[in-house]
């Protein structure tokens, strides 16, 4: 049996009260009963209204990022256990804008995935190498150090982690990889995986940059592309149902 496929949207730096609301009613009316896990990861200010417009339906939630630490004297900082108390089944940990514009590094996402997981989160861990390491045919070197870190720090629960693989030289820059450019990453990620878990099948490995209602099927029929991590069309309600509607 194959793995039910996740599309999750990343909502970034965006949206409001108002806009949230019209996005997720428009996505409550259109969802149905999808066959894919859907889910959106908002902004943390919004993470009250997202649970409250989204309990008991199709949906899930998430964060975009989480703090490393437990509690404490960590300004700014959110928590774990502050997620789970607004619902959260997800966080994104190691997003390509978290690792350039914030400096995280490989340890401090590890650090990030391992309590999540300890609170009861998914992280979906980020990894993905920019346009000069593809150049310098360092993909394959770059995506296995970052998941390395993570099944370092993750240890046995390495098979209940959601890994995304997003190219940074395609996220908003209507670059998509190829299916086949993609596939042959999640390939190499999925031989890693097999070798830190029994059960490689379980883990998810999602595609994200430039996904779009246009693209999504023929990137989603890969054999180990299981989902999407969308940034731009998660923000547009029918673009984002079309993805979940590829999804099967
Ligand atoms: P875009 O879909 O806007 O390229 O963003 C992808 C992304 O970074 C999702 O996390």
């Amino acid at each position: 049996m194959t793995i039910k496929k996740l599309i999750a949207g990343n909502w970034k730096m965006n949206g409001g009260l108002a806009a949230n609301e019209a996005l997720l009613r428009a996505l409550l009316t259109g969802v149905g009963q999808p066959s894919a896990d859907v889910a959106v990861c908002a902004p943390a200010p919004y993470l009250a209204q997202v649970q409250g417009l989204l309990a008991g339906s199709p949906i899930d939630w998430g964060a975009q990022d989480m703090s490393a630490h437990e509690q404490g004297a960590y300004t700014g900082e959110v928590s774990a256990a502050m997620l789970k108390d607004f619902g959260c089944r997800y966080a994104i940990v190691g997003h390509s804008e978290r690792r350039q514009y914030h400096g995280e590094t490989d340890a401090l996402v590890a650090a990030k995935a391992q309590r999540a997981l300890a609170a009861g989160i998914t992280p979906i861990v980020c990894v993905g190498e920019t346009l000069v390491e593809r150049e310098a045919e360092q993909t394959e070197a770059v995506v296995k150090r970052q998941l390395a870190a993570v099944i370092h720090a993750v240890a046995h629960c390495t098979s209940e982690i959601v890994v995304a693989y997003e190219p940074v030289w395609a996220i908003g820059t209507g670059k998509t990889a190829t299916p086949e450019q993609a596939q042959q990453v999640h390939a190499v990620l999925r031989a890693q995986l097999a070798a830190a878990t029994s059960h490689p099948e379980r883990v998810r490995i999602l595609y994200g940059g430039s996904m779009n209602a246009a693209n999504a099927a023929s990137l989603l029929a890969q054999p180990d592309i299981d989902g999407g991590l969308i940034g731009g069309a998660s923000l547009k309600a029918p673009d984002f149902l079309q993805i979940v509607a590829a999804a099967h």
